[in-house]
């Protein structure tokens, strides 16, 4: 456990098995952490429990004194045939050419998802999944992407020393503009 001034937590890494059984309880935070409308968890649990039979794929919880889940991060090694993989290649390729795009894309984690409950937000949660998560990683760099805008996620991106690897990408399907960014692993010490 670690206690601090807002409350008591630990941190665990969760199994496959272990997060299909707290999936719904996930996707709950997932969804209202990024206010997400109802019935947004339904759409998502197949693809979150397809991420979790890729290869490199690597789950922290931070859980509370009752053991509920109060945040989530995930990734797995990305490859190229992935549907983020393809649509980043393409962006960054049309962007700042296949060097580029080559140099990123080679060998990389992919954080997918990092959540954490409202409620939980601005306790260092979501720095320690992360800096746990990525601890031990073996690839090169680590890529993710997140709606363009200033945010939480921003400020513990940049803090942890992400760059810019591509702004302003619309994905298929989606109207928001997206950032990719990304660093080289292993993250600075704190
Ligand atoms: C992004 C997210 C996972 C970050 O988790 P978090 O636990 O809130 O992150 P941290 O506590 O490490 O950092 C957040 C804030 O706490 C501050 N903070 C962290 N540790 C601190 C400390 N010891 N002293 C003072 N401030 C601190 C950070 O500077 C940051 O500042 P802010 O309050 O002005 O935003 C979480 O905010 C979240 O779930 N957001 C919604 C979903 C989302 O956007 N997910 C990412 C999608 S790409």
């Amino acid at each position: 456990m670690t206690a601090t001034s807002s409350g008591c937590f630990r941190y665990v890494q969760l199994s496959a098995d272990e997060f299909r059984a707290r999936l719904p309880e996930a996707l709950a935070i997932y969804v209202t952490a990024m206010r997400y409308p109802d019935g947004t968890a339904e759409q998502r649990a197949p693809m979150w429990l397809t991420h979790a039979l890729r290869a490199g794929w690597r789950c922290m919880a931070a859980l509370d004194a009752d053991d509920e889940l109060l945040g989530i991060a995930y990734g797995y090694k990305g490859r190229a045939g992935q549907w983020w993989h393809e649509q980043v290649r393409q962006g960054l390729t049309r962007r700042s050419g296949v060097p580029e795009a080559d140099r990123w894309l080679t060998d990389y984690f992919e954080l997918t998802e990092i959540h954490v409950r409202p409620e939980n937000q601005g306790k260092r949660i979501g720095e320690d999944l992360l800096r746990r998560l990525l601890d031990g990683v073996p690839s090169a760099n680590v890529l993710l992407s997140t709606p363009e805008g200033t945010s939480r996620a921003w400020k513990l991106y940049r803090r942890l020393g992400f760059l810019d690897v591509l702004r302003d990408y619309h994905f298929t399907g989606d109207p928001r503009p997206f950032a990719i960014l990304g660093r080289p692993l292993p993250l600075d010490a704190p």
